[in-house]
C-alpha cells in the first residue's frame, strides 16, 4: 500500500506515520481521510488536452484575430465535473462563519443573515450598473442616502461618507478629511498621537497620510494614558487615533478628556469605530466630541468579511470636516436625487474620489437590510448581547486562564499567557490545539500591550449551547496545560488537514505560486 505522499511541491499529502498511529487513525491507501479528500494541487490534476467544454475549432482563427493569437499559457486542463470537484472539495476545508463559531477578537465574526443575501440578489439592485443613467437608479441611490440616514442616526454625527471600502480605507478617508481642513485653514501640521493598543492600521494611515507617529503607552486599566497624552500635546499634532471600544476590549472611560485635550491644541479627534457593534444604540460618538470616525459594515453590521473585500467602511464627520468628504456626494433634488461627482462647485474642499463609482452597493444593501430587520430597539439589543456574550466567556473562564484587566469586558475578551506560566506550553501551541478540538482559533498576540495576549470575540450571533461548548473546551485544554500534558499542544494541530507551518522557513523561503517543476518547464521549452 503506497501512493506519493509528497507532492510535487515538497508538501505532505498524507498523514506521516508517526501523527496517525498517534492519534489512533491508520494511514489509508489514497491518503484520504474518510469522506475528506486530500486534495491534490489543480495543476497536478490537469492534462493537456483536456477541457471543460468542447466547442469545434473556429476556421480562420488566426487572420480573424489579426496575429493576437497567444501562445500556449499553461493552464490545467480538465473536464467540467473534474473542476467542480476540485474547488468544492477545497472549499470543504475553508472554516467559516458559517461552519461553526469563529472566535476571532477584533474580527466580529457574526451571522451573516440569509435575509441579506436575499435582498441584495434582487435584480433591482443586482442587475443595477453604476455607469446607468441616474435617473434609472433612482431607487439604489435612494438605498445609498437611507443607509447614510441610519448611519448618521445611529453615531449622532451630521455627514457621512459612503464610498470608502473597508475601516483602513475609512481611516485614509478620514485622516485626508482632516489634512485637507488643516490645509485649508493654512495650520500643517506633522505629527499624529496613535496609542500602543491600536490595530497596525492606525499608525499605517496616518503615515501614508505623511504624519509622523507618536505612541501612547496604555495605562494599568488597559486605556490610553491621559497624562502621557496630554503630554505629547503641541500645536504639531494635527490629530489623535483613539479605538473605542479599545483592542482590549475595554470602554476608554476618559473618551471626553481626550476630545477635550486634542481640541484645545485645535487637533482633530479620529475615533476608529471598528469596534461599534459593542456601544451601537447605547452610545453616539457624536456626543463623545468625535471628529471623524470609520464604521466596517462588515463588522457591525454583519455583512460578509471577505478575503480583503468586497468590504465598506463609510466615514462619519463632524460639521467642521464635512466639506471634505469624497466624492460623489448624493444631492436631493425636487425630483429625486442627483450625484456630485467632482471636487468643483459645492464641493470644491473635497479630497476627491476614493473608490470607484459610489462604494460597494450590495454591501449597502445588506446593511440596510440588518438595520431595517432589527430596528432601533433590535440593534440596542445586538451590542448589549455581543457585551454579555464576551462577559460570560471571560466570567467562565477567568479561574483558568487569566485575564490581562479587573472588571467586566465590551464585546471581546482579553487574557494573556500567564496562566501558561512555566507549564511549556505557549499561546501559540494553546491556539493551535484548539484547532484539533474543532475551534477556529480566538486572536493571539494581539494587542500588542500584553504578553501572549488571547482575545475572544464570541459576537451576539453565538447561542448559549455554543458558547458552553468552547468554555467547555478551553477550560479542558487548560486544564490540560497545567496538569504539564505537553503532548496535547507540542506540534498541534494533528489532526487538521494541514499540520503546524514551520513559521520560520515559511517567512525566510515562502512559496507564494506554483511553478512547473524542471521537468516540466523543460518540456514545454
Ligand atoms: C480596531 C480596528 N481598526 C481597524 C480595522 C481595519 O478594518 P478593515 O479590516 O475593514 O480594513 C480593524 C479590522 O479588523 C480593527 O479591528
Amino acid at each position: 500500500m503506497s501512493r506519493q505522499s509528497m507532492n510535487s511541491q515538497g508538501r505532505q499529502t498524507r498523514p506521516n506515520e508517526a501523527t496517525a498511529s498517534e492519534s489512533g487513525i491508520s494511514e489509508t491507501y489514497t491518503g484520504h481521510r474518510g469522506l475528506d479528500k486530500e486534495e491534490a494541487l489543480i495543476f497536478e490534476l490537469g492534462r493537456a488536452g483536456q477541457c471543460g467544454v468542447d466547442l469545434p475549432a473556429l476556421d480562420n482563427t488566426d487572420s480573424r484575430l489579426d496575429g493576437l493569437m497567444r501562445d500556449d499559457i499553461g493552464l490545467p486542463g480538465l473536464s467540467e465535473p473534474e473542476v467542480v470537484r476540485h474547488y468544492v472539495r477545497l472549499s470543504r476545508n475553508n472554516y467559516a462563519i458559517d461552519s461553526g463559531i469563529y472566535p476571532l477578537g477584533s474580527c466580529t465574526m457574526k451571522h451573516n443573515p440569509r435575509l441579506n443575501e436575499k435582498l441584495a440578489r434582487l435584480p433591482g439592485f443586482g442587475d443595477i450598473h453604476p455607469m446607468q443613467p441616474t435617473a434609472t437608479v433612482q431607487g439604489g441611490i435612494e438605498l445609498i442616502d437611507r443607509l447614510a440616514h441610519w448611519l448618521k442616526t445611529i453615531t449622532g454625527m451630521p455627514s457621512v461618507a459612503m464610498s470608502p471600502a473597508a475601516g483602513a480605507h475609512g481611516e485614509l478617508c478620514g485622516l485626508m478629511a482632516i489634512r485637507a481642513k488643516l490645509t485649508a485653514d493654512g495650520d500643517a501640521r506633522s505629527r499624529v498621537l496613535v496609542p500602543e493598543s491600536a490595530h497596525g492600521t492606525n499608525p499605517a494611515t496616518a503615515s501614508m497620510c505623511g504624519y509622523k507617529i507618536d505612541s501612547i503607552p496604555a495605562n494599568e486599566r488597559g486605556r490610553v494614558d491621559l497624562a502621557a497624552l496630554k503630554e505629547k500635546l503641541a500645536p504639531d499634532v494635527a490629530a489623535v487615533m483613539l479605538t473605542n471600544p479599545n483592542t482590549c476590549g475595554l470602554f476608554e472611560d476618559e473618551v471626553m478628556e481626550v476630545a477635550e485635550a486634542i481640541h484645545s491644541v485645535g487637533g482633530y479627534f479620529y475615533c476608529d469605530g471598528a469596534n461599534l457593534n459593542a456601544v451601537m444604540g447605547r452610545v453616539r460618538v457624536g456626543d463623545l466630541g468625535v471628529d471623524a470616525m470609520h464604521i466596517n459594515l462588515h463588522k457591525t453590521f454583519s455583512t460578509p468579511h471577505g478575503g480583503g473585500g468586497p468590504g465598506a467602511g463609510p466615514v462619519v464627520l463632524s460639521e467642521a470636516l464635512a466639506a471634505h468628504a469624497p466624492v460623489p456626494w448624493i444631492v436631493h433634488t425636487g425630483q429625486g436625487f442627483d450625484l456630485h461627482e467632482t471636487a468643483t462647485g459645492d464641493a470644491a474642499g473635497s479630497i476627491g474620489r476614493l473608490k470607484s463609482f459610489h462604494g460597494q452597493m450590495g454591501m449597502f444593501v445588506r446593511a440596510l437590510a440588518y438595520m431595517m430587520s432589527h430596528g432601533a430597539d433590535g440593534l440596542q439589543q445586538v451590542s448589549e448581547d455581543a457585551v454579555l456574550s464576551a462577559n460570560y466567556v471571560l466570567a467562565s473562564l477567568k479561574d483558568v486562564m487569566s485575564p490581562s484587566f479587573e472588571g467586566y469586558c465590551m464585546h471581546e475578551a482579553l487574557f494573556d499567557e500567564e496562566f501558561l506560566k512555566d507549564s511549556g506550553v505557549t499561546t501559540l501551541d494553546f491556539a493551535k490545539a484548539m484547532i484539533d478540538e474543532g475551534f477556529h482559533p480566538m486572536t493571539i498576540y494581539f494587542p500588542l500591550v500584553v504578553h501572549g495576549a488571547m482575545l475572544i470575540e464570541p459576537t451576539e450571533s453565538e447561542s448559549k449551547a455554543s458558547l458552553d461548548e468552547f468554555i467547555d473546551t478551553m477550560r479542558d485544554l487548560a486544564a490540560s496545560a497545567s496538569a504539564g500534558d505537553v503532548e496535547r499542544f507540542t506540534d498541534a494541530p494533528k489532526l487538521a488537514p494541514r499540520k503546524r507551518l514551520d513559521e520560520t522557513r515559511a517567512a525566510r523561503s515562502p512559496v507564494l505560486r506554483w511553478r512547473p517543476d524542471a521537468e516540466t518547464a523543460e518540456a514545454a521549452e
